[in-house]
């Protein structure tokens, strides 16, 4: 067998929709985006998502959450916390956000993506001015204190490898299109934050 037939994914022709992207955002009424939530464990990232695409609901906004958590009970359910597995999870939520885009949705991602490299990926896929990333901005301190799931306690003990802030890295975004105090400021205040943001890019 060639080398060619021997890829994966070979022999695969691209199929095209008639219903287009542009015209399910036109009966939306509101484009599709890929809005990524980056930050440490705890920072707030699926409770913000969560509460911005309840704003977005209720303006009759197409939206879906995807969070870290519940992926990895069934899409990335295979993936650990190694940097290779967590570089595939990302790789393969990219994938799946870059899809809700094309059907016009809002889609909405809380995942520790702790590596610039990975969330440059996902933007790159994405077509331009599609990837919003917003660092939810909370000192590991405060995380920690807060510790809602006790991993921070988990780690500091050593009972839990590789957690992010304390055994593998976190690199903060350099240049996101939005930072987010969750350590300090009131839920409310975030969501307007994030809206308007939205807004200010066209995006609803
Ligand atoms: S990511 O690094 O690959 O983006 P993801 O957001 O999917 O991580 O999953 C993070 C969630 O998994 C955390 O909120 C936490 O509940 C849980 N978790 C379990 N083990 C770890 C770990 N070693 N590091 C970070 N999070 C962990």
């Amino acid at each position: 067998m060639s080398n060619e037939s021997n890829k994966t994914s070979s022999n695969v022709v691209w199929h095209h929709a008639t219903v287009t992207r542009a015209r399910r955002e036109a009966q939306n009424d509101h484009r599709g985006a890929i809005i990524w939530f980056t930050g440490l464990s705890g920072a707030g990232k699926s409770t913000l998502a969560h509460a911005v695409e309840e704003a977005l609901h209720q303006r009759d906004c197409r939206t879906f959450v995807m969070d870290g958590d519940n992926v990895r009970h069934g899409l990335c359910g295979d993936l650990g916390f190694s940097n290779e597995d967590r570089e595939e999870n990302i790789r393969r939520v990219g994938e799946v956000a870059k899809l809700f885009t094309e059907a016009g949705i809002l889609v909405l991602t809380a995942f520790i993506s702790p590596f610039r490299s990975d969330r440059a990926r996902v933007r790159g896929m994405a077509q331009h001015g599609d990837f919003i990333e917003i660092y939810c901005n909370s000192s590991i301190d405060i995380c920690e204190r807060r510790d809602v799931k006790g991993l921070y306690k988990k780690a500091r003990s050593g009972q839990l490898a590789e957690f992010t802030g304390i055994s593998s890295p976190y690199e903060v975004p350099q240049n996101p299109e939005l930072v987010v105090n969750t350590g300090e400021l009131e839920l409310e205040e975030c969501v307007k934050l994030v809206l308007s943001e939205l807004v200010n890019r066209g995006i609803i």
